[in-house]
This record gives structure tokens, C-alpha cells and sequence, in this order.
């Protein structure tokens, strides 16, 4: 791969376009100094991360050392925007358009990944979207793109994770401390995230032997679309108030707990849910 430009390509697979940005990149053990990320030869998959707390974590992990594929639903410019910022700081990626909820585009994203990389180490299960409203007012279509998108598709990434991810590997899934925080409108969406802390907790045992930490992290409220869209300001300011830290948290706050859960430090944080809400629950 080293040195390799490749042109931009789409594929159809089950309905769904797949992208891939060029590799760009020098070779994957090529040493970087100052500034600049040093290889430390591994590979991450980090789901939704054209923006938010994905992108903050990608670039967070390029910037580790960590060969990066990001993923996008639909904001392919947005992905490609976080490919070149990861490039221009010396680190290497790629994007790739999959809808988390097609079980074949996921088989595709790891292929991608693979195929670019060589392998992969870290899988975050990141995408994820939330539809708030009263159990009266819920529509179908909002429950059932929330289970499609947040809990099938989230488990289709784990199983591909499961099947793929390398020894002494790392795997997360985004839970949320709505699970604890237990809002009204939010029993749907929490319900979705929950299932990602049963997720984790289970497949770290069948992952047993191969030193592959699993967990789920429980973001509180951060500041992204996901959870500003359709609030006031002083909605916003109550949860502010409400946090211990005096604010809400950034995608930034975030992408470092999972970075230090992906550091050799982490390894023993196996199993479990880890909150990053700044105290709010
Ligand atoms: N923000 C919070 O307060 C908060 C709190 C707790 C937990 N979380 C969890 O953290 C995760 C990230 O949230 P966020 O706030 O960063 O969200 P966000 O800013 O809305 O970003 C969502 C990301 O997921 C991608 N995505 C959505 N549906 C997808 C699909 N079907 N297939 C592939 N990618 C898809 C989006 O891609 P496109 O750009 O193409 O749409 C985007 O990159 C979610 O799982 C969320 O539940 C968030």
C-alpha cells in the first residue's frame, strides 16, 4: 500500500454506495517527528464519524498513531473534510459511505478497512441517531430507524468486530447516560442505547483468552447536533446546571476517554460501561 494513490471508487452493495478516499499516505511504518503523529501500526474503525463525537474520536486516534477509516451514512463531503484534516496533520485514512443498518454494507466497511490497512485493531460502534418524543407521539418509523440504525446496526458492527478485530484489539459501543438519566421522550432512544452496555459486557466474555478489551461508554450530554437540534437555550442551560463540571461536554472530552480506553492502560477496563458525563449522573 505504501506510496499507492488510489483513485477515488464506488461500489453498490445491497442498495447502499460505498466510498473510498485516496490512500495518500506514505508508508505505514514511516516515522513522524515534532508535531506529528508516529505509527504505531495499528488500524481504527470508527462508525459515524463525519462529525461529532466520531469525528473527534478518529482524528483523536490518528493522531495516536492509528490508521483511521472513517464512516459516513450520508455526509460523504463531511467524512472526506475529516480524511484530509487526519492527512494534513501527518496521519493516514480513509472514508468509506456505509449505512450501519445494511449487514453487508458493514461486511464492506471492514473489507475496505482491511483491504486499505491490513487489518484492524479498534472498532468504535459509533453511529447512532435519536428521535425524541412522548411513548403517545412516537411514530413508528422514528422506533424503528432508531432500533435499525443504534441497536441491529450497532450489533452488526460488534459481530463483524467479533470476527475481525486483532489480538490485543480494543472494541467499543456508544451507549449514553440517558440510561441512567431516564428522561421523558427519551425511552425509545435509551432503550437502544442500553442494549449496547449488554453488548459490551457479553462479548468481552466470548472474546476471553485474546487480551480484546470490550466495553461501552456512556457519554452525557455533548455538544453535537444529536443533542443540541430541537433544544432551546434553556434547555440546554438546565443540563448545563445540572453537570457537576459546568458545562456540557465537547466530542473532545469524549474521544480522549476512548483513547485512554485504546491505550496499553486501558486493557484492564474489560466488561464494563464507562460514563463520561462530567458528573451528571
Ligand atoms: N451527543 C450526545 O449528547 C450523546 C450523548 C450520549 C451518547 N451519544 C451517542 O454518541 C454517538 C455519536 O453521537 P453524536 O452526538 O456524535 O451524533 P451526530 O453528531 O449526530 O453524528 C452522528 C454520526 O453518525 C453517522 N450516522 C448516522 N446514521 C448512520 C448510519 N445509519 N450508518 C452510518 N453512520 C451513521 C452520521 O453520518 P452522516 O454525517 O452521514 O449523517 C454522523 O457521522 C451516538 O451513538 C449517540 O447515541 C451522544
Amino acid at each position: 500500500m505504501s506510496g499507492q494513490n488510489k483513485m477515488p471508487r464506488r461500489t453498490v452493495l445491497a442498495g447502499v454506495a460505498m466510498g473510498s478516499a485516496a490512500l495518500a499516505m506514505g508508508p505505514a511504518s514511516a516515522q513522524t517527528t515534532g508535531q506529528m503523529p508516529v505509527s504505531n501500526g495499528k488500524t481504527a474503525l470508527v462508525t459515524g464519524s463525519s462529525r461529532g463525537i466520531g469525528a473527534a474520536t478518529a482524528k483523536r486516534l490518528a493522531r495516536d498513531g492509528y490508521a483511521v477509516t472513517v464512516n459516513c451514512e450520508k455526509n460523504r463531503d463531511l467524512a472526506a473534510g475529516i480524511v484530509r484534516e487526519i492527512e494534513a496533520a501527518g496521519g493516514r485514512a480513509i472514508w468509506v459511505q456505509a449505512d450501519v443498518s445494511d449487514p453487508d454494507a458493514v461486511r464492506s466497511l471492514f473489507d475496505e478497512t482491511e483491504r486499505a490497512f491490513g487489518g484492524v485493531d479498534v472498532v468504535v460502534s459509533n453511529a447512532g441517531i435519536m428521535r425524541l418524543a412522548p411513548f403517545s407521539e412516537m411514530t413508528d418509523a422514528d422506533f424503528s430507524r432508531m432500533v435499525d440504525v443504534n441497536q441491529k446496526g450497532s450489533f452488526f458492527v460488534l459481530r463483524e468486530a467479533a470476527r475481525r478485530v486483532r489480538d490485543g484489539g480494543r472494541i467499543l459501543a456508544l451507549s449514553s447516560s440517558i440510561t441512567q438519566l431516564r428522561r421523558p421522550t427519551y425511552g425509545p432512544y435509551a432503550a437502544t442505547k442500553a442494549a449496547q452496555e449488554l453488548f459490551a459486557n457479553v462479548l468481552a466474555k466470548e472474546l476471553g483468552g485474546r487480551m480484546i478489551s470490550v466495553n461501552a461508554m456512556a457519554p452525557g450530554v455533548v455538544n453535537t447536533t444529536l443533542f443540541t437540534d430541537g433544544k432551546t437555550p434553556e434547555q440546554i442551560a438546565g443540563f448545563t446546571a445540572r453537570t457537576p463540571h459546568g458545562r456540557i461536554g465537547e466530542p473532545t472530552d469524549i474521544a480522549d476517554a476512548i483513547a485512554a480506553l485504546c491505550s496499553g492502560d486501558g486493557v484492564w477496563i474489560n466488561g464494563q460501561t464507562v460514563f463520561t458525563n462530567g458528573g451528571i449522573v
